[in-house]
This record gives C-alpha cells, structure tokens and sequence, in this order.
C-alpha cells in the first residue's frame, strides 16, 4: 500500500488540501478574512507577514472556478515541489529549497510604456479593484511534463484596461524581479538576467491569460512565483513568467529570455504543438506529473484551440514556433 508515514507530510500540505476540499470551511475562512481585511489592502495579511507566512494566507472573495480540464488535479505537493525558476537553480527542487529567500513585501509592479496611464501600484493595489477567480488549467512545460492547476487570479485584461495602452502598443513585455543577492542562480550566467517575457496584445488580453496570485484558494509559494505571475495556459510553460515587477506596453516584439538564450530551440509564440518537435526531444506525448511516464498525448494548444486558434489564423505555426 502507498501509505506515507506520518513524519513526511508536512503540516502546511495538510492544511491546504483539507481547506480547498471542504469548501465550505473555506468560504468560512475566506469570509472572515474579507472581514478583517474590508478596509484595508487586499493581501493585507500577506503584506505583513513573512514570506512563509504569507504563502498560507487564504485568499478572501474568490468567484467559483472556471474549469477548463475535468482531469486529476495534482496535489499541492506537486505543484511546489517540482518547479521550474531557474533564478533559484536548473534542479527541479532549487526553487523550493531557495526560494523562501525572496522577500515578496513590499513589492511593487510597475506598469509602463506606450499607455496613457503609467504608474507603479502596490502588488495589492493592482489586484484589488478586480474580483478574484479560480481557474483550473492545464500547465505544459516545454520539457514535456504537465501539471493541473488550480490558479487563483485576475483577468490580465482588467491590467491593460486600467493603463489605457495606446493604439501602437501591439506587444506586452513581462520582467522578473533581479535580486542576486536573494536569487542564487542569478549569480550564475544561467540566463541574460532578468527574466523577460512578452506577449503580441491581442494573446495578452485574451480572457484565459491570467495574472495569478495563489493556488488552491491560497497565495502563491515563492517558488511558484510570488507574489504575481502570468498564465498563459495553451503555450509552453516558459511564457508564464513568475515574480513580475514590470509591465511594459511597446510597439515592437519583445526579445525574451529563452529565445535570447536559444533561438533556435525557443521561439516568441511557443504555443504547444505536438506536431513540432523540439530539436531535442518528441513533443507528441507529455509525462502527467507524479507520473514517470510520457503516456499522455499533448493536444494542440495545451487543449485549448477552440479558444485560441483564431489568434493565430493564416501563420505558418512551425515558423512562428
Ligand atoms: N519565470 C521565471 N522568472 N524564471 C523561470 O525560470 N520558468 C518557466 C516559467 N516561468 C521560469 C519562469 C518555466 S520553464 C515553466 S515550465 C514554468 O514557469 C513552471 O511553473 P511552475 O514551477 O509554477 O510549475
């Protein structure tokens, strides 16, 4: 039987699984923390604790999930165990091990470029004029193995709406924080540091691309890229770019981190395609983590063509890989 012993499940995947299960409690909680939290700062709580602390903050006022996948949700333990942050290291377990470093408060987001409402908000402040979500969505990592994952975030349309961007704004760039001294694997030429991301403006406002601030009803784990990140759920997991301080609106595609580093392996569209293979491995099939095994045939945008399909109609989808 795979019974784990006790000593091994730490307290913290306990809470959070039994919290999302019973989801009445959870309302309950959720509740009282909108409560406490009516006059002041969303994440409120979060903002003043640690930035352990702050990963078991519950999220108040989530609206109930969109579904988009009816499959297995993974645990808790998976979705923060095995990760990818390469400012903390390229091992799977680096950014669970480093990155309770990263200090996530205060922290703010600058939003800027061509718009006519420019500012830096407060994490809190960007999030708190518009109503959480839960989504759940599918995560397929580039590398072939995928994740299901209960996000909880804004529309990131609500974002570009509120800057007003101008009419030759046709790109997004998304910028991680760049802080050697609490980000191990920024002291190491990995990537051309910091992190960058970008998004033509049409796929940024698409209505299933995300801004995330939690998972399972709670704020994000650092290593998954507190306090706020992207989700762009029909494209390779590297455009979700975690720990965002910068958001820029610019005429011209972005250049971006891992097409930076390897043009010929990454691409600035990366929509899943199992019909491209990456120069290195098969796409057709997917490793459904805890599973050791690429048994699961990846779908055409991640399974998400019927939403996103159009975006893209008339491009040759093996150039603009
Ligand atoms: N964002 C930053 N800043 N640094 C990274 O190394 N890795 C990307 C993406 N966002 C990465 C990042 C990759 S390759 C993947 S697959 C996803 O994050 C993984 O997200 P998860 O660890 O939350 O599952």
């Amino acid at each position: 039987m795979l019974i784990r012993p006790a000593p091994t499940i730490r307290p913290s995947e306990i809470t959070d699984e039994q919290l999302y299960l019973r989801r009445r409690e959870f309302m309950r909680i959720a509740g009282a923390a909108a409560l406490a939290a009516a006059a002041s700062p969303l994440l409120s709580a979060a903002c003043e604790a640690s930035p352990a602390d702050a990963a078991q903050t519950p999220l108040p006022d989530v609206k109930p999930k969109v579904v988009t996948t009816d499959e297995k949700l993974n645990s808790f333990e998976d979705i923060t165990s095995y990760n990818n942050f390469y400012e903390f290291g390229t091992g799977k377990n680096d950014p669970q091990r480093y990155a309770g470093r990263m200090k996530t408060t205060p922290w703010t987001v600058k939003v800027d470029g061509l718009c006519a409402k420019p500012a830096d908000y407060a994490v809190e402040d960007l999030i708190r004029p518009h109503q959480l979500e839960e989504r759940i969505y599918r995560l397929r990592c580039v590398e072939a193995w995928s994740m299901v994952i209960p996000w909880v975030g804004i529309p990131l349309a609500s974002v570009i709406d509120r800057a007003q961007p101008q009419g030759k704004a046709a790109f997004v760039e998304f910028t991680t924080l760049q802080r050697p001294s609490e980000m191990p694997g920024q002291r190491e030429p990995i990537l051309d540091w910091p992190y960058v991301e970008g998004l033509r403006l049409d796929e940024a406002r698409h209505p299933l691309t995300i801004l995330a601030v939690g998972l399972y009803g709670r704020t994000l784990m650092n290593q998954n890229g507190a306090p706020i990140r992207l989700v762009v759920p029909w494209k390779y997991g590297f455009k979700s770019i975690k720990s965002i301080v910068r958001i820029r609106f610019v005429e011209r595609q972005p250049r971006t981190a891992w097409s930076m580093s390897n043009p010929s392996e990454y691409g600035f569209y990366s929509n899943v395609n199992p019909e491209v293979d990456h120069p290195r491995w098969s796409q057709a099939r997917e490793k459904r983590l805890p599973s050791l095994f690429a048994t699961t045939r990846t779908q055409m945008f991640n399974g998400y063509g019927d939403q996103v399909a159009s975006l893209y109609a008339g491009m040759d989808l093996r150039k603009n890989y």
